[in-house]
């Protein structure tokens, strides 16, 4: 077959005019030899950032620039900042330029798209950061930046429900882990290095003293260095319980919380990717046993946590006694996609657009850039306990009865971007173990492939 010159190699694309994987053909026969295809050229900017590799962040590493906080640490960090972002965003990018047609026009995808192709010509461009005044600009690119993309999580959502049919459940699947994680490491690193600066603008900060390490900090930036388990628990805990009850009623019994184990475990991580993960899997167990019915009247059985840690892990074990897992259901819990309860998924999404504009009841952890980085106030100082901070903005600022259906892949997306994981066993008719295990030395890679790429 003769493909005209520089024809792509997929139906282009309508966003970007773009084929799949921009790919060009010469004027030759693509049916004769493999080699038909010419070498493959950088031909524009998103080309040529695409070939660059992303260079994995740990907590640990993450740490480093902020340790000791000096004019040059801050300036490395800012221009590691400068050069990953645009990097990992035009991975993204070529990602959804390689979806099919009638993905890519769905207005929610297209959307994002023109969001994250926005922002790639923004960073891009970005010259090298020299100075704190260079340093102060960047930082405002970076916050309008974070403002701008709040509402990326409901609209993927929302586009690959609509989308369905159009693309198999574990391609979708697929996209949706490797958007998510690398959204979130965008959004780490960004956010990370807006703490950084914030700290070093701060009046406690003496930018001309000598650097002192001071082992007792209980922050890095954005990292919590001694996140407790037990603490971090009882704070969802609380806050979910509030939240059930003011959906239900107060005169609902709701079930107690009972931490049992190594209650003093505790690990570098950023509070409020634990914070999303635990609330979310505590909302799940204790709504689950109030809607039993057998329940109703009688105090019900508590959510037992067990809090087991290794040389290497903490483990957190939620059991609770609701009913467990409808059989139906269990093959689809890890999907943004499939399932029975798509279409109710489908009913709820249609409220989302509307609420689009007040951005705050759909945050999702590290979406609320002024939370953290107001210019002018901080969000928490150095020694103040960490768990005094823990603001549980996720779990607060969504109406507790809107529910986008992707909480427990999106936890289990948080669990295994830093190294850990996240497990669910059903006993039927009984209850529900879920099993999060984290890497308690921060020493881990992000985890930027996904579960199904590892698996394949
Ligand atoms: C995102 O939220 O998707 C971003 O890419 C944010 C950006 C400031 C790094």
């Amino acid at each position: 077959m003769k493909w005209p010159a520089g024809t792509a190699l997929a139906r282009a694309n309508p966003l970007t005019g773009h084929g799949r994987a921009s790919i060009q053909i010469s004027s030759w026969s693509c049916s004769r030899r493999v080699h038909t295809i010419p070498q493959w050229r950088p031909s524009s900017a998103l080309d040529e950032w695409v070939q660059r590799e992303a260079r994995p962040i740990s907590l640990r590493r993450l740490t480093f620039f902020g340790r000791t906080l000096t004019e040059s640490r801050l300036l490395d960090s800012a221009n590691y900042c400068r050069l990953e972002l645009p990097t990992r965003i035009a991975h993204r990018l070529r990602d959804i330029q390689t979806l099919p047609y009638v993905v890519v026009a769905n207005p929610h995808l297209a959307h994002v798209y023109e969001l994250y192709l926005r922002a790639f010509e923004r960073f891009r461009r970005v010259p090298e950061i020299r100075s704190l005044e260079d340093n102060d600009q960047y930082c405002n690119v970076l916050e309008e930046t974070l403002k701008e993309h709040a509402t990326v999580i409901p609209r993927l959502a929302i586009g690959v429900l609509e989308v369905r049919g159009s693309m198999r459940p574990e391609e979708t699947d697929r996209f949706m882990n490797t958007m998510l994680r690398s959204r979130i490491s965008r959004r780490v690193i960004a956010e990370q290095h807006l703490s950084l600066t914030e700290t070093f603008n701060s009046p406690w900060h003496f930018p001309n003293a000598q650097p002192v390490h001071d082992p007792n900090a209980e922050a890095v930036g954005e990292i919590f260095l001694k996140c407790n388990a037990k603490e971090i628990v009882e704070h969802c805990g609380k806050t979910t319980q509030e939240l059930v009850k003011r959906a239900h009623g107060s005169h609902l019994h709701i079930p107690e919380i009972e931490i049992k184990g190594h209650l003093d475990a505790a690990f570098p991580y950023i509070l409020s990717h634990l914070e999303y993960i635990v609330g979310e899997l505590l909302r799940n167990s204790i709504q689950a046993v109030i809607e039993q019915r057998k329940f109703k009247d009688a105090k019900p059985p508590p959510i037992e946590v067990l809090i087991c840690e290794t040389a290497q892990h903490v483990i957190i074990r939620i059991s609770d006694q609701g009913g467990g897992i409808p059989n139906e259901v269990l093959p689809h819990l890890w999907s943004f996609s499939k399932g029975p309860r798509r279409e109710k998924r489908l009913q709820n999404l249609a409220r989302v657009p509307k609420l689009l504009g007040t951005l705050q009841e759909l945050q999702i952890p590290g979406d609320n850039p002024h939370e953290g980085h107001k210019k002018h106030g901080k969000k928490h100082k150095h020694g103040e306990s960490s768990q005094q901070h823990g603001s549980l903005s996720t779990l607060t600022s969504r109406p507790p009865d809107l529910r986008l259906g992707i909480g427990l892949p999106m936890s289990r997306v948080y669990a295994e971007y830093w190294a850990g994981s996240l497990e669910i066993h059903s006993l039927e008719g009984f209850g529900v173990d879920a099993f999060l295990q984290i890497s308690k030395l921060g020493n881990k890679n992000e985890r930027l492939t996904t579960r199904a790429t590892m698996d394949a």
